[in-house]
């Protein structure tokens, strides 16, 4: 059963590939130090879409301090789409006045004080995609605005744009250096959707990571359309992981992990009625694996024990956060059993996955499948029970997962 890469998506690797070294691409000096490991936070869109207000925005700052979350590593409190008001008679964008009464500035103080960060979120083009006003002819004047008010994130969607990659190229840099020109840290994220292989050009651009699909979507697979199930998400960023590494990282988009249903995108459609706890455990730890930016959407102010548990995982953080900026793949199948690999400084993370819907049992070994050859522990990510025999045996529920971290020390 040792399988690696297959050789169609090799072949398909190296020709996505073609315009840029891949290896150069990872492993080019990153811009600045902003996002050396995969950013961390909340965004406001599948639970709330246009609830967001200066209220929210301060009881989610107050819940990811008391929850622990800010403790385990998340920063980034990130305001969606529909906070926009309009312009000013010097045109500058204000929020909704009646949502954020405060204006932008206090929000961001206030979620500074808390040691968290805001994000905040625009559109390459004259609207966003809710319709409210976009940044396209204002963008050196929305990052400098951006930029006093204290913001720390830009998400830039692409709704209302020209398709073609090059007016998405120019439109983005427009951005990314509007946001450079300003001298403040800003994260900058570009939301095209990867339809036209961002991979290859959001460094150019400034961007810190990039979604590589459309909206992901709370529930397993959908397999259709522009609304997306979780598998449907991670079997496309199969090939991908050349392109990720410090300074730049692929995004499969936001958690779904504690939604259960409830959020509004999701609500209206019958196949995105939420997940099951192992399938949330699933989707956590691929994207672990992956060096996902670790971005949740789920309301942190009701939160069950199972979820904050889940979310504050410092095995699958720290895989996740590994300073060596690797994303995981898969490096061998055996029938409905999927096995990734992700390097870390010090060792490497495997996965164990169980795609089918019904249970399975595996056994790995770390030398004979993985060329793992002296591991010094290994510890189990949901257990954290840490041992020192290599080789390892279970088995998986249905679309449930282990992952194992051999470490050299
Ligand atoms: C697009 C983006 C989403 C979200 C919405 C907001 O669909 O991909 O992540 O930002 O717009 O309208």
């Amino acid at each position: 059963m040792k399988m690696k890469l297959r050789i169609a998506t090799l072949f398909a690797l190296l020709l996505t590939a073609a315009p840029v070294t891949v290896s150069a691409q990872r492993e080019a000096t990153p811009v600045d130090t902003l996002a050396l490991t995969p950013p961390m936070g909340w965004n406001s869109w599948n639970q709330f879409e246009w609830e967001v207000s200066d209220s929210l925005i301060r009881e989610i700052a107050d819940a990811m301090v008391a929850n622990g979350m800010r403790d385990a590593g998340y920063r980034y409190i990130i305001i969606d789409d529909y906070w926009v008001g309009g312009r000013d008679t010097k045109n500058r964008l204000f929020p909704d006045p009646v949502r954020f009464p405060n204006g932008m500035k206090a929000l961001a103080d206030y979620v500074h004080g808390k040691g968290l960060k805001l994000g905040i979120y625009s559109d390459a083009a004259e609207l966003t995609c809710a319709g409210v006003t976009g940044s396209l002819g204002f963008e050196e004047i929305d990052a400098q605005t951006f930029a006093d008010w204290g913001i720390d994130y830009l998400k830039y969607d692409y709704c209302h744009a020209p398709t073609d990659r090059t007016t998405a190229f120019t439109r983005y840099k427009k951005m990314g250096d509007a946001l450079k020109a300003t001298g403040k840290p800003i994260v900058y994220a570009i939301c095209e959707w990867g339809g036209r292989s961002p991979w290859l050009w959001a460094r150019a651009a400034r961007g810190h990571l990039w979604r590589t699909t459309y909206d992901s979507r709370d529930g397993w697979r959908s397999g259709d359309g522009f609304l997306t199930g979780i598998m449907d998400i991670f079997d496309t960023q199969e090939g991908l992981e050349p392109y990720a590494g410090p300074g730049g990282w692929n995004d499969p988009d936001l958690l779904m992990v504690g939604l259960y249903g409830k959020g509004k995108s999701s609500s209206p459609d019958e196949r995105f009625k939420g997940c099951t706890d192992e399938e949330y455990k699933t989707h956590f730890a691929l994207w672990c694996m992956l060096a996902a930016p670790l971005i949740v959407n789920n309301d942190l102010r009701d939160m069950s024990d199972f979820t904050r548990e889940l979310l504050t995982n410092r095995h699958l953080i720290a895989v996740d956060q590994d300073s060596l900026g690797r994303q995981g793949y898969t490096f061998m199948r055996s029938g409905d059993l999927q096995y990734l690999r992700k390097e870390l400084k010090d060792g490497v993370a495997i996965c164990v996955f169980n795609r089918s819907d019904a249970p399975a049992s595996f056994v790995f070994d770390p030398v004979r499948d993985a060329d793992i050859l002296y591991p010094a522990t290994v510890t189990n990510a949901w257990t954290g029970r840490v041992s020192k025999k290599a080789a390892v045996r279970g088995t998986l529920p249905a679309h449930g997962c282990e992952v194992y971290i051999y470490r050299r020390k």
